[in-house]
C-alpha cells in the first residue's frame, strides 16, 4: 500500500500560493512600494522627485549602487557607458539571421544573451567585482544599440551606429529613426519625455520579470542570460506587453465604431476572456503613482507636439467610463502606468511593437540592481515546492497491451 499522505506531504509544510500573491521571495533595500497608499520610492527617493529632477542614467546609478552619484562618479559612469555603446560586428550577423518582421522583443533578448559568447568571462559571475561591473556597464551601454537594431531589422532598414556625442535617449532615438542620407535632429521634447518614461519604469520590486532575473541569476547563470530571461518574462501582455496591448485594444475599439461602453461590458463579462488592457495592478489597489505622473506628462507632450489622434480620444473616453463603473470601482481597477505610456509612445512616433522594448530599456537598471543584490546577499538557488496531485504509483504497461 502507498501512503498517499506521506507522498503528498513530502517533507515539511508547503504553502500553496499560486502567483506568489502573498509570498515574499527576498528582502530588498532597492525599491519601496506601498500599494494601498500608492507610494513608490527608489532607495528612499520619491518617484515624483526623480521623475521631475533626475535623469535616467542618474537613476540607474542610484538603483545599482545605492546612492545618488557625486559629480565625479556620474561623469565616470556616463563616460564608461558611452565607451561601450558599440557592439561587436559579428552581432550584426546574428541580427541578419532574423527574418525581418521578427518581433523586436525576441530579437532583443537573443542579442542580449549572445553577449555571453562575446564576453565569456561573464559565465562565472562568482568571479571578481571588476568583471561583474564591466558586464553591468556593457549591458547599459549596448541596450539602446540592440533595441534600435531590433527595430531596424523589423522594418528591413540598415542599422545606425551609436553617436556618442548625444545623451542616452537622444542617441537611441537617432539610431532608431535616422535614415541613410537624411538629416535627423532629435526633438528635445521627445528625448526628455522618453528619459522620464524610462525613469518611471526603472524598478518595481519583485514583479514577474525581476523575479525571473533573480531566480535565473540564483543558479549563478551569467548576468546576460539572467537579463535576457527577464526580457522574455516582460514580453507577455499581462506584464510589459500591456502597453502594446493597450494601443491595439484602442485601435480595435476605433475600428469597431468607437463604442467604448460595448468593450467595457465585454471586460465585465465573466464568459468573455477580454480584459481592459492597462487597467488593474497586482499591488496598486488605489492608484498607480507612476500613472499619475505619466498622465500629466502625456497631456504636456501631446500639447507640445500638437498631436491630435482619435485613438487618444477613445482612451480618454474609456478611462472616464471605467472610473465611473461599479465593476471597476469595486475591484479597485484603475489605469496603470502602461495605459498612459502606450499613449505617449504613440504620440512620440514610436511604433507599437517597440513599446515593450522601451519598457525593457527602462527596467534594465532595476533588473541589474536586483541581480546584484541577490548575488551580494548570497541568496540560495530559487526552487519553489509543489503539492503533487497526480497518480500515486502505476505499473508500466507495454504498448502492445494498451489496446
Ligand atoms: N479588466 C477587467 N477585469 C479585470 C481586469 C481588467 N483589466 N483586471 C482585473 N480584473 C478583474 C478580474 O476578472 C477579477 O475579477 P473577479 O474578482 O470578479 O474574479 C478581479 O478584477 C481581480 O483580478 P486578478 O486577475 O485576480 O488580479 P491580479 O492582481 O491577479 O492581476 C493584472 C493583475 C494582471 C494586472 C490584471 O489586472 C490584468 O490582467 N490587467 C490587464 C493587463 C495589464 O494592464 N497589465 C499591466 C500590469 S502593470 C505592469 O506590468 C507594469
Amino acid at each position: 500500500a502507498i501512503d498517499i499522505a506521506k507522498l503528498r506531504g513530502q517533507s515539511g509544510l508547503i504553502t500553496i500560493d499560486p502567483g506568489f500573491k502573498n509570498t515574499g521571495s527576498t528582502t530588498s533595500s532597492i525599491t519601496f512600494l506601498d500599494g494601498e497608499q500608492g507610494i513608490l520610492r527608489y532607495r528612499g527617493y520619491r518617484i515624483e522627485d526623480l521623475a521631475e529632477k533626475s535623469s535616467f542614467l542618474e537613476v540607474a546609478f542610484l538603483l545599482i549602487y545605492g546612492h545618488l552619484p557625486t559629480q565625479a562618479e556620474y561623469q565616470k559612469f556616463t563616460r564608461d557607458i558611452t565607451t561601450h555603446t558599440l557592439v561587436h560586428e559579428d552581432i550584426k550577423k546574428i541580427l541578419d539571421g532574423f527574418p525581418s518582421n521578427s518581433h523586436p522583443m525576441g530579437v532583443l533578448s537573443s542579442l542580449i544573451c549572445s553577449l555571453t559568447a562575446f564576453y565569456p568571462e561573464s559565465l562565472d559571475p562568482t568571479r571578481n567585482e571588476e568583471a561583474v561591473n564591466l558586464s553591468i556597464i556593457r549591458l547599459l551601454a549596448k541596450m539602446p544599440t540592440f533595441a534600435a537594431w531590433a527595430y531596424k531589422n523589423e522594418v528591413g532598414h540598415p542599422v545606425n551606429y551609436p553617436d556618442n556625442s548625444l545623451d542616452y535617449c537622444s542617441n537611441f532615438l537617432k539610431m532608431m529613426f535616422a535614415l541613410p542620407a537624411e538629416r535627423y535632429d532629435v526633438d528635445p521634447v521627445v528625448s526628455k519625455a522618453l528619459d522620464q518614461l524610462l525613469i518611471l519604469h526603472a524598478d518595481h520590486e519583485q514583479n514577474c520579470s525581476t523575479s525571473t532575473v533573480r531566480v535565473v541569476g540564483s543558479s549563478q547563470a551569467s548576468i546576460y542570460a539572467s537579463i535576457s530571461a527577464g526580457i522574455n518574462a516582460l514580453w507577455g501582455p499581462l506584464h510589459g506587453g500591456a502597453n502594446q496591448a493597450v494601443i491595439e485594444m484602442l485601435e480595435a475599439i476605433k475600428a469597431d465604431g468607437g463604442d467604448t461602453k460595448k468593450f467595457l461590458n465585454k471586460a465585465k463579462d465573466k464568459n468573455d476572456s477580454f480584459r481592459l488592457m492597462g487597467f488593474g495592478h497586482r499591488v496598486y489597489k488605489n492608484f498607480d503613482p507612476r500613472a499619475k505622473i505619466i498622465k500629466k506628462a502625456a497631456d504636456d507632450v501631446l500639447a507640445k507636439l500638437g498631436v491630435n489622434d482619435p485613438v487618444l480620444d477613445i482612451a480618454k473616453e474609456l478611462e472616464h467610463a471605467a472610473l465611473n463603473d461599479q465593476y471597476f470601482v469595486d475591484r479597485k481597477l484603475y489605469p496603470n502606468v502602461d495605459f498612459y505610456s502606450g499613449i505617449i509612445y504613440r504620440a512620440l512616433g514610436i511604433p507599437t511593437d517597440m513599446f515593450t522594448v522601451l519598457f525593457a530599456m527602462g527596467r534594465l537598471p532595476g533588473w541589474i540592481a536586483q541581480w546584484k543584490e541577490m548575488r551580494e546577499n548570497g541568496e540560495p538557488i530559487g526552487r519553489p515546492r509543489q503539492v503533487y496531485t497526480g497518480e500515486t504509483e502505476r505499473d508500466y504497461v507495454s504498448m502492445n497491451k494498451r489496446g
